[in-house]
């Protein structure tokens, strides 16, 4: 796999909004999307996962506690709730009161609101946990005529690099990118492996700083690197210095 060069976003660097604007926001919730786009980011990060009946849902974590600020004293893990149940939570209060009554999106409810306005970069969560999960966002990005490569409108990543390498048969055309933060996966026999199925190596920012080799490795094989996570304005411009293809923050507006 190769992307075109002439594809990269016009020579501009791509702001990626971590879980959307999180740094201002409750992450993965329409409040932290529409500020990220209000913020003009090109894309919006999310962490996708399937309910008990089979709903893609964008949550971060395998269980709900952490972001769900009415959940029980008990781990509740999302693949053993049905979407209406997983519903029931406010996944806003916990961050800011202003933010009640956020609930936890649908991945179909994310594409129709920012179709057109923004970009996405779907990250799927776990997946060797959610059996036909791949094949579930297959089906949909097909059915929102987004599974062709010509305006890069989706990117598709995750640290399972099986379920990458099984994505790049069920969708040929849209960019895949594995996540790591191991310096290990970044050897040169790696990313020669890496490159047989993936367009994006998105790494922990700090193995970009610590090896001044790794963005010429990544480019060199024909892939693109966006690192993680920045949140700190001075995190910038070492990355952009060091030529990477994209900045993914908790914090669009300081690099926009
Ligand atoms: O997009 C990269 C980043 O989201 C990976 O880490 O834990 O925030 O999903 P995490
Ligand atoms: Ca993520």
């Amino acid at each position: 796999r190769s992307l075109d060069s002439q594809s990269v976003q016009n020579g501009i660097l791509p702001v990626i909004a971590h879980r959307g604007a999180s740094g201002f926001a409750p992450e993965n919730t329409i409040a932290a999307f529409d500020l990220a786009v209000e913020m003009q980011a090109d894309f919006i990060e999310l962490d996708v996962q399937m309910t008990k009946d089979g709903q893609l849902v964008v949550i971060h974590d395998t269980s709900i506690n952490r972001t769900a600020a009415d959940g029980p004293e008990e781990t509740v893990y999302v693949k053993d709730l049905a979407f209406t149940a997983l519903q029931s939570y406010d996944v806003g209060a916990g961050y800011d009161s202003v933010y009640e009554g956020q609930r936890i999106p649908l991945l179909e409810d994310i594409i129709r609101r920012y179709k057109g306005k923004t970009k996405f970069l779907i990250e799927l969560k776990s997946p060797e946990l959610y059996d036909g999960i791949e094949e579930a966002v297959a089906e949909l990005l097909e059915r929102y005529k987004l599974a062709n490569v010509l305006y890069e409108e989706v990117i598709l990543q995750s640290f399972n690099f099986g379920s990458v390498a099984y994505l790049s048969q069920l969708l040929p055309q849209v960019p895949l990118g594995v996540l790591t933060s191991r310096s290990a996966d970044l050897t040169n026999r790696k990313l020669d492996k890496i490159s047989t199925y993936a367009d994006y190596v998105n790494t922990h920012f700090t193995n970009v700083t610590q090896d001044d080799t790794l963005v010429g490795r990544i480019h060199t094989r024909g892939m693109r690197i966006m690192p993680w996570t920045i949140r700190a304005p001075g995190e910038v411009q070492p990355l952009i210095r060091a030529g990477v293809d994209g900045i993914i923050t908790d914090y669009p507006n300081y690099v926009k």
